[in-house]
């Protein structure tokens, strides 16, 4: 594994809790890359969805992600993936890939998958990382590591409003609904839980700005 100490700038947190937007962010301010680790679970959701694969069968999906070809680009400052040669778009971010990711991302053998690819993508230059295990699992070594939250309320109107954005039809107490259980799952399960790492920054967004939450970091990070 390459060393990330001084590379790699970790941002994990809940779903929702501004990391995306924020870690975007953070990476045009640095000049660095911009990695979205949550896509990959969502690519490899769609894949099986797609595949006709039970989420539940926990060696055939194993198996799917072990055939998987994975392929980087770069875009707009971020790194994109490409699975068997189909680029990962919008269609991951569809209320069905929504609904099976957690439990995909809960499966170990899947993990150390995508694991192995983030890590890949860590050859491919200095980058903003942000997920759920960025700081304890994928990059450990790190030395930025962040940790984002915001109030449940907050969390479920950035969601609601998003996903309107996108003209999903969803009510704010589906959204609040669906977030709750993705908490759930993400923070309970066995393999690499949601957790903040020893020695996380925690920053919490609710009531501040994208800019705001954006500035405080990077001042942070120049000053470690
Ligand atoms: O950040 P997101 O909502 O796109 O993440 C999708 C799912 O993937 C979410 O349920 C948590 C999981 N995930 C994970 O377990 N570990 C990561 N590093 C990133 C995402």
């Amino acid at each position: 594994m390459i060393p990330t100490i001084n590379t790699v700038v970790a941002i994990d947190g809940p779903a929702a809790s501004g990391k995306s937007t924020v870690a975007r962010g953070v990476a045009r301010a640095l000049n660095w890359l911009y990695l979205d680790s949550g896509a990959l679970y969502r690519g490899v959701t769609w894949q099986a969805l797609e595949n006709g694969i039970r989420i539940s069968a926990g060696p055939a999906l194993v198996g799917m992600v072990a055939e998987l070809q994975i392929a980087f680009a770069i875009a707009d400052g971020a790194i994109r993936f490409s699975l068997n040669d189909m680029p990962l778009g919008i269609e991951i971010r569809a209320p069905r890939v929504d609904k099976h990711v957690s439990a995909v991302a809960a499966t170990p053998g899947v993990r150390q998958g995508v694991t192995r690819w983030l890590r890949k993508a860590a050859e491919l230059g200095p980058l903003v990382a942000e997920g759920r295990d960025i700081g304890t699992v994928v990059f450990p070594d790190a030395r930025h590591k962040f940790f984002l939250d915001a109030s449940p309320d907050e969390r479920a109107r950035r969601r609601y409003d998003e996903l309107a954005e996108r003209a999903e039809d969803v009510s704010p107490d589906e959204v609040g609904r669906a977030l709750r259980r993705r908490d759930t799952l993400d923070s309970e399960r066995d393999a690499d839980p949601l957790r903040a790492a020893p020695g996380a920054v925690a920053v919490d967004t609710t009531g501040l700005t994208i800019d705001e939450v954006v500035q405080a970091i990077v001042a942070r990070i120049r000053e470690q």
